[in-house]
């Protein structure tokens, strides 16, 4: 197998809770994603990553792991997901397992033994300290709201980057990474595909835990402790020790690397295959998300990412959406302009840029965001700790729901909605989060058939970024945004020797007429019934997009 074989690949998130339930419990399971291994065959990617799936007391969906062996009951057997992974593997698709070695849960038997004995090898593998004045050490603020320290009884403070029942990794002990890197050669041994790597860029800290002034005495914001200097020493030794002696494929989640570090995470000789490329994901402080000043925005932020990432030799993952965001249909169109057309469009605009496109469950029926009535309609512990921040500072929570309605994660995490049965196909019970009422309208089983959903369009984009005639074209070929386009236009070319494919999308709820320098040789791709030609111009509908081959 090529070495770097995951640069031709498409990969599928699925988040296991809200993928299918088979048990009657309302929770997705292994047995669920196996029933769907052909659904996934038919869309065409070759991999899928799965969230957590190990045993863990559920504070933040599975990324508190207290097991890193045994997977979580409520998935199914370790022996299940054997099933799942040799059965995916017969049908040409591999897994990729979620690998979170920043923290662990508070239930995990290192950490309950760290609490109860300050003098266990066990109390080195996490972060404590002691303080004389019964404050926390420093001034940090978690991730997830409120101070990144908490007490056990003893009185020593633990250091947690995320919730306070997720302990961080004391990554400077070496029989802790001995630990861990045994755990991911036992996971690479089950022939698993590779991994995503968590919240990789907080293991390293600074040593000197002093705090950091802020202009106004509030805590600060943990989060600037990424990529630490002294992480590559960690990550070079977990890629040596792991998956670097392997063909296996790994993508960070590396929030937090500015382009001057890309190469050491994600160029040929990097700690990681690849890195997701965030720049462009959101459109995020836009007030209207239509308005061309907005879309030229966007459109700069997602040129300048991915030029300057292919010029460096470095590869990156793409997501428009993933169980830490709300559904991008809501990110980057205005209610106005939602439709089938303009989810379609969205697609194919970061579809065939350089990297790998990943496509996250639901994403291909046109999902959007749920309805979310009042606080407690919620599951994400990161709403309930920034809720309760908010209410403990005298903030207005009114204004913090709304927000969340908008950005909670949860509207990520609503089941699949297969078919417009009671609780969309997902299961025969109430789910553990509620189904999104527009299941009716949108669910798998109407698109399955029909040539115009967005279903039947997410096939033609995978297979076209397969096609063996294309696709190194698109792994392989030259990057070259067209900055000078209209407005509303995103378009760049994809050249590799005789070959460009140009991919035009009119990003707006209005039709135009655009130039293009080339000869338009065929139609690879088109959203909409035609496409308007005529010497040197494409006259495009609202949010229509197309791929040509140019000569
Ligand atoms: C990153 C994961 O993607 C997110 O879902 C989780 O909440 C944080 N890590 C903290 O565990
Ligand atoms: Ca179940």
């Amino acid at each position: 197998m090529k070495q770097d074989w995951w640069k031709e690949a498409v990969v599928y998130q699925v988040y296991p809770q809200s993928f299918c339930d088979t048990n009657h419990d309302g929770i997705g399971d292994f047995n669920g994603i196996r029933s769907k291994l052909d659904y996934l065959k038919e869309l065409g990617v070759n991999l899928i990553w799965i969230n957590p799936c190990y045993q863990s007391p559920m504070v933040d969906n599975g990324y508190d792991i207290s097991d890193y062996y045994q997977v979580n009951p409520m998935f199914g057997t370790n022996e299940d997901l054997d099933a799942l992974i040799q059965e995916a593997k017969e049908k040409g698709i591999g897994v990729l397992l979620d690998l979170v070695v920043n923290d662990c849960s508070d239930e995990h038997p290192w950490f309950q033994k760290a609490v109860q004995d300050p003098e266990s090898e066990e109390a080195d593998y996490f972060i404590f300290k002691t303080t004389e004045d019964g404050q926390p050490p420093n001034n940090w603020r978690s991730n997830f709201g409120g101070p990144a320290w908490t007490q056990v009884p003893d009185g020593r403070w633990y250091l947690h980057t995320f919730d306070k029942r997720q302990p961080d990794f004391n990554w400077e002990n070496p029989d802790l990474r001995e630990k861990l890197y045994n755990m991911v050669n036992w996971w690479l041994d089950k022939g698993i595909a590779g991994f995503r790597v968590d919240a990789i860029t907080f293991i390293k800290k600074d040593l000197t835990f002093a705090s950091v002034p802020t202009p106004d005495g509030s805590l600060y914001q943990i989060e600037n402790y990424q990529n630490y200097p002294g992480i590559g020493e960690f990550l070079t030794e977990l890629r040596d020790r792991t998956y670097g002696k392997r063909n296996a494929m790994t993508v960070a989640e590396a929030v937090g690397v500015s382009m001057d570090y890309f190469p050491d995470y994600a160029g040929e000789n990097g700690y990681f295959s690849m890195i997701f490329d965030f720049n462009w994901y959101d459109m995020k402080g836009e007030a209207d998300k239509s308005s061309k000043e907005a879309v030229h925005r966007w459109r700069q932020k997602m040129f300048d990412s991915q030029e300057q990432i292919s010029s460096l030799g470095c590869w990156s993952g793409g997501v428009l959406e993933s169980h830490d965001e709300p559904r991008g249909i809501n990110k980057f169109l205005e209610p106005k302009d939602q439709s089938r057309t303009s989810a379609a469009c969205l697609g194919t605009i970061y579809f065939f840029l350089p990297g790998t496109p990943f496509i996250y469950q639901g994403q291909e029926l046109g999902m959007t965001n749920s309805v979310w009535n009042s606080i407690e309609d919620f599951k994400d512990v990161m709403v309930h700790n920034r809720y309760r921040e908010c209410v403990e500072n005298g903030g207005d929570t009114e204004a913090l729901l709304q927000e969340l309605r908008e950005y909670s994660r949860d509207n990520g995490r609503t089941p699949i909605q297969w078919d417009n049965s009671e609780y969309a196909g997902f299961s025969d019970t109430e789910p553990w989060i509620p189904v999104n009422p527009n299941y009716p309208q949108i669910n798998a089983a109407a698109q399955q058939g029909d040539p115009s959903s967005v279903l039947s369009y997410y096939k033609k984009l995978v297979a076209l970024r397969r096609d063996p005639k294309w696709k190194e074209v698109f792994s392989e070929g030259k990057f070259i945004p067209q900055r000078e386009a209209e407005d509303y236009l995103i378009a760049y070319r994809r050249v590799l020797e005789d070959k460009t494919a140009g991919i035009f999308c009119n990003f707006t709820g209005k039709a135009q007429t655009v130039r293009v320098s080339e000869e338009v040789e065929e139609i690879l791709l088109n959203n909409c019934d035609n496409l308007e030609q005529e010497a040197g111009t494409l006259t495009m509908a609202p949010y229509q997009a197309v791929v040509l081959s140019l000569k």
